[in-house]
Formats: C-alpha cells, structure tokens, sequence
C-alpha cells in the first residue's frame, strides 16, 4: 500500500490529491469522489461564482464525504485572500495556493490550524514557498494541463525537493498512471497532484464535449500558449502560460498575439459566451500532455483505485527486474 508522511499530515490513505482545477472543473463532487475513495480531494475555488458559490461547494463537499478534503486558487488573482477567508471560515483546513507568493497567506490559514500547500512553478519560487512557511511545495512541470511554467516535471521536482527539505513535495504535470506516480516517488516526491487524469470523470465539472476531446487527445495535440488568455484579456504572471489541446482557434490566431490583443471588449465577451459546438474548436480545452493516458471517462474512485494499485505494482515489481542478479 502506498504510504507516505502527506497520508499522516492530511488524514488520508493515499497520497493521490486532484489538482483545484477553476472555473468549476473541479466541483465539489469531484473533490468529495478523490477523498471518499482514499485521497485528497481539492475543491478548485476560484470561479466566476465567488465566495457564494465556494461555501455552497464546501458545504456539499461535506454532505458527500466525511474525509478530510481542501480548496486551492488561483492566488495572484485580487480574490484570492477573501475566498481564502471564507474556505476557512467554513471550517476547511487544507488551502492551496498558486501563481503567487503564498506570504500574505500563510499567517491566517495557520492562525486556524490549516494546513497550506503552495504549486510552484521554478526553485527560486520553491525557496520562497519554503521561506514563508508553507506546509506542503507541490513542484508543478511544464506537461500540466492548464497554467503551468516552462521546466519539465523530471528536472523540476528533485531540484525542488532539494532545495525545500525537509518540506515535503508534491508532483504535478504529466502524471497520469502507476508508472509516473512511482516515478515522481523514486524522484523525493511524497504525493502526486493530476489535473489532465481526472478531467475526463463523470465527477469533473466539464462539458461531455470537453471530455470526449480529452480522451480523444494525446500528449502531441497540446500546445503552451497565451493566445486564450490574450483572448479573454486575462493576464497571468511572467513565465506562465496555458497548455491546452491545439484546436481551429489556436490554428487560426498563432502568431498573431498582437492582432489578438487589439480585439474590441464586445469581441471579447463574444468569444467568452462561445459554448455548445464551438466550444471545443473555439475555446481553450486545457489539459496537459497526459492527456495519451485518459482513454475513457470513468468515476473518480475508479481512476483513484487504479492509480493507487498501478503504482504499488511498479513499485513491487520493477526493483526486481531492474535489479536482477547477474
Ligand atoms: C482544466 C484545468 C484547470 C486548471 N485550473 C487550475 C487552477 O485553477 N489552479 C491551479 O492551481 N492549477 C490549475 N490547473 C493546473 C493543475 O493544478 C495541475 O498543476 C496540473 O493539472 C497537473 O498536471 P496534469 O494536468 O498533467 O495532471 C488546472 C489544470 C487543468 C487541466
């Protein structure tokens, strides 16, 4: 069975979380479906919804599950320190933060007893997550689906384990089965995070569309861009951009960031209501370059149960072939 110390420090049985994806795509279901089934649950918490529909999740997340779960957001965003608020006072004690530095945050989470995780995308950054006292470092790669950085997974996560023990490192990006939960362990990892892997669940907020173009996806079909991020006139932080499945809309505004810039705001509001069949040719359908890995669309316990019981056989196994005797 796959332990490590983050199974003691959340209260669960595996150390499997799904990422807070925003925007709704990771509900409360999902979260409640991740921890039921042995993991760590992340509610993503920053929506168009504010604080309201965050307590509605949480409260929902509770009548699903009695396991321990979290909430994470997109923290260089001006709400981040209020949905904060409002998560802990609903009595969450898991936050996560991202895309900032998690100072201004840390004192309050801890001042409740919760525990802090900060995703981050560089080590310089990682110092400075360790710097101001948060609990958990999840090093995110450059494979990750949605707003990531530029540093593959591989080199990232053992230099980050390096430079914050003993604060103990959670994975994220390109993960998506035993193999590569066994692989970010062997690495210093003490957990791993999945955004693209859950994305095609029965539990994730997606549209049907959304998933069936994930499962139908690999890994070559996503690109890193700002073209949908320009579009929508959302600005992200220096070095961060968004891996998404390559469709008609990137085809159409590559290398024209410029062009894209100077859209009217009725032009943008007109791209940002696209939904129903355009949404998959129009719209930014992140996921990352796990995506070979999501064949089907599954339940949460389902995909948790298998990555869990993949990995404890590589872990068996793989010693014994790697390392046979002469
Ligand atoms: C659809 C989608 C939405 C995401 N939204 C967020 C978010 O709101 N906040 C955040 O910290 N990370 C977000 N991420 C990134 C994840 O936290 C995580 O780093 C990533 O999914 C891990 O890589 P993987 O997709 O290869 O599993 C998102 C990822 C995806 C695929």
């Amino acid at each position: 069975m796959l332990h490590t110390r983050l199974c003691d420090l959340f209260g669960i049985d595996y150390p499997v979380l799904n990422a807070p994806m925003g925007g709704g795509d990771a509900p409360a279901q999902l979260a409640a479906a991740v921890s039921e089934a042995g993991g760590l649950g992340l509610i993503g918490g920053t929506t168009m919804g504010g604080a309201e529909w965050l307590v509605a999740q949480i409260r929902l997340a509770r009548d699903l599950t009695d396991r321990p779960f979290g909430v994470g957001f997109i923290s260089h965003l001006p709400n981040a320190a209020e949905l904060m608020a409002v998560a802990l006072r609903e009595g969450v004690r898991i936050v996560a933060h991202s895309f900032a530095d998690p100072s201004p945050f840390v004192e309050a989470a801890h001042d409740v007893g919760a525990i802090v995780l900060c995703q981050v995308r560089t080590v310089d950054d990682a110092r400075r997550a360790a710097s101001a006292g948060v609990d958990v470092v999840t090093a995110q790669g450059t494979e990750a689906g949605g707003h990531t950085g530029l540093v593959s997974t591989f080199p990232l996560l053992p230099a980050v384990v390096d430079a914050v023990a003993p604060v103990p490192v959670v994975a994220a990006g390109g993960i998506a089965d035993g193999r590569g939960i066994a692989a970010a362990l062997m690495l210093g990892a003490e957990g791993v995070w999945l955004g693209t892997r859950f994305l095609a669940t029965h539990e994730c907020g997606t549209s049907d569309a959304y998933k069936e173009r994930v499962v139908s996806a690999t890994g070559d079909d996503t690109v890193l861009t700002d073209l949908f991020d320009i579009a929508v006139g959302m600005p992200w932080p220096e070095g961060v951009s968004g891996r998404a499945i390559r469709n008609r809309f990137v085809e159409r505004w590559e290398s024209r960031e410029d062009e894209l810039r100077t859209w009217a705001i009725e032009h943008r509001d007109q791209y940002r209501s696209l939904g129903g069949d355009t949404e998959v040719a129009e719209r930014a359908i992140w996921a990352g370059e796990a995506a070979s890995f999501v064949t089907g669309i599954e339940s949460a316990a389902d995909v948790v149960r298998d990555l869990v019981a993949d990995a404890a056989d590589v872990l068996t196994a793989r010693p014994a072939t790697v390392l046979r005797n002469p």
